[in-house]
């Protein structure tokens, strides 16, 4: 491939990154460059094209940047999760939040930016478990997410043996099940009776307005705020506490402590926030 080439492709790319994020909020600089193109391979593959260079042709110059983009979103996000992951949040909130909640009042959590699932399912399994022990509590559950793929994956429920090794096991006894897929290969499914707890959607923490109920009891917002500026972190952190009801709680990645600076915010533990009355 020729240099002009080469530098015309790179200016392609410049802007494709730019509209991303412009539109997601996720930061794609320069020195990220070997990671984007690994990404936008992945897609180039899956189309079977060529090559990246007549893929960047095709969205950036013949028109299908718009039907092409909630793919190029789906590969360029980066989706690690896993059930129970910072488990202190889930202590806090069982010896710290669901004590004092009214049972006569459905428990709240949003997981907003909830990937494949796991976070908010572990939510689901923690607050069933409360539930046993709390006669006439209710929860209610949803888990948003900006990839289409992730919330697909979500809505199964179905996960890997790697995926589920965070589960304790008294946990994966009650709420996992096992199976196969179609070759053989072993797969575990979130129990019927807890996806039925929990409902995902696709949405973009970017967005004016966020279709979710206000007067959330818990928010979860974690290791997604690191992916944007500190002036998306702030709006972003706003609107998140706009959805939270007064005393509510909000959770960040062990991270993202510094960027949750809503003055509606105060500190309780780390990264624990609760919305002051
Ligand atoms: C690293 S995962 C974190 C998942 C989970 N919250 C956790 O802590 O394990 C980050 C997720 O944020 C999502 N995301 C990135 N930008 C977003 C946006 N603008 N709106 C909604 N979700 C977004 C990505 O698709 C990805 O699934």
């Amino acid at each position: 491939m020729s240099t002009a080439t080469l530098e015309a492709d790179r200016a392609l790319q410049k802007k494709l990154c730019e509209i991303i994020t412009s539109k997601t909020g996720i930061q794609l600089p320069e020195n990220k460059r070997t990671m984007i193109e690994g990404r936008l391979r992945k897609r180039v593959r899956a189309l079977g094209i060529r090559d990246l260079h007549t893929y960047l042709q095709m969205v950036m110059k013949e028109g299908m940047l718009e039907t092409e983009l909630p793919q190029i979103i789906n590969v360029m996000t980066t989706n690690k999760t896993d059930f129970f992951r910072e488990d202190a949040h889930f202590d806090y909130l069982v010896r710290n939040i669901l004590p004092t909640h009214p049972k006569a009042q459905t428990f709240k959590v949003w997981s907003a930016a909830s990937s494949s699932g796991e976070e908010a399912y572990t939510t689901a399994m923690v607050l069933n478990e409360h539930g046993k022990r709390s006669a006439g509590f209710n929860f209610s559950i949803v888990g948003t997410d900006l990839s289409t793929e992730m919330v697909r994956k979500a809505r199964k429920g179905i996960y890997t043996p790697e995926e589920i090794v965070d589960v304790p096991d008294d946990m994966r006894a009650l709420y996992l099940e096992e199976g196969h897929d179609s070759v053989g290969r072993q797969l575990t499914r979130v129990v019927k009776q807890l996806r039925d707890r929990v409902g995902f959607a696709q949405m973009n923490l970017m967005d004016k307005a966020y279709p979710v109920e206000k007067m959330m009891d818990v928010v979860f917002l974690r290791n997604v705020l690191i992916y944007f500026d500190d002036a998306t972190q702030r709006r972003v952190v706003s609107s998140v506490t706009d959805h939270l009801k007064p005393g509510g709680y909000l959770f960040v990645g062990h991270s993202e402590t510094s960027v949750a600076a809503d003055p509606r915010l105060v500190q309780k533990a780390a990264a624990v926030f609760r919305k002051e009355a």
